[in-house]
């Protein structure tokens, strides 16, 4: 069964409970929030204040992304707001494993992003800390960028280095119409689709489509 998790990045912020329902209608049950903080990546999008709002709209699971620096600092925050899984950037944590072991000792889904220029052999001392793996398939800072080819090699070797373990592992960035098959014949668990999925009148249809392609 594919698990799409929208992101809201390219939703409509002036009415955002109008898209959150209708991807709750269309059958999502998961949402995926970019947190950017103007320093890890250039973009500045919003923080715990907005996902307590989120928070209290919606059943849905809410996969908090942090693009954020010192996000050890904050992971009380985002907690404490209401997320259910928390993703922290491999490439800017200090202690990977201690911030997993801190998100799991709260009782949160422990996550941790991959950029795609990052060797995924450094996952291999985190593997048993991690319940979930976030593959960029796009560098991070904003939606709509395209879907880079060579990541698919890198969803293989992941889905290898994990077989046997409790571990899901999404994919995030340029997922569309056009890519989505591509994506899930890996073998991945979840898709994260933004623009591909909000840049149209009818989410609903896509939502099927992109269930469906
Ligand atoms: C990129 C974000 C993604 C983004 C995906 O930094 O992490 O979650 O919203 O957007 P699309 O699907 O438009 O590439
Ligand atoms: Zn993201």
């Amino acid at each position: 069964m594919r698990i799409i998790s929208p992101s809201l990045l390219a939703a409509n912020f002036s009415n955002i409970s109008k898209d959150i329902k209708a991807v709750e209608k269309a059958g999502a049950n998961r949402l995926h929030l970019d947190v950017m903080d103007g320093h890890y990546v250039p973009a500045l999008t919003f923080g715990p204040f907005i996902i307590e709002a989120i928070r209290k709209i919606t059943n849905c699971h809410l996969e908090t992304h942090l693009m954020i620096e010192n996000a050890h600092k904050t992971l009380d925050q985002y907690i404490n707001a209401g997320s259910d899984t928390i993703i922290i950037h491999l490439e800017n944590s200090k202690n990977p494993i201690e911030e997993l072991k801190y998100i799991k000792k709260r009782n949160k889904i422990a996550g941790i992003a991959l950029n795609p220029n990052t060797n995924e052999k450094l996952l291999l001392p985190l593997i048993n800390h991690l319940d979930y793996i976030l593959i960029m398939s796009v560098y991070p800072g904003k939606g709509g960028q395209s879907f880079i080819n060579d990541i698919i090699v890198k969803m293989n070797n992941i889905i290898s280095m994990t077989k046997g373990l409790d571990i899901t592992i999404a994919v995030d960035g340029g997922v569309n119409l056009n890519t989505i098959n591509k994506v899930f014949s890996t073998g991945i668990d979840i898709a994260i689709v933004g623009s591909g999925l909000f840049n149209t009148n009818n989410i609903s249809k896509r939502f099927d489509n992109l269930l469906n392609a």
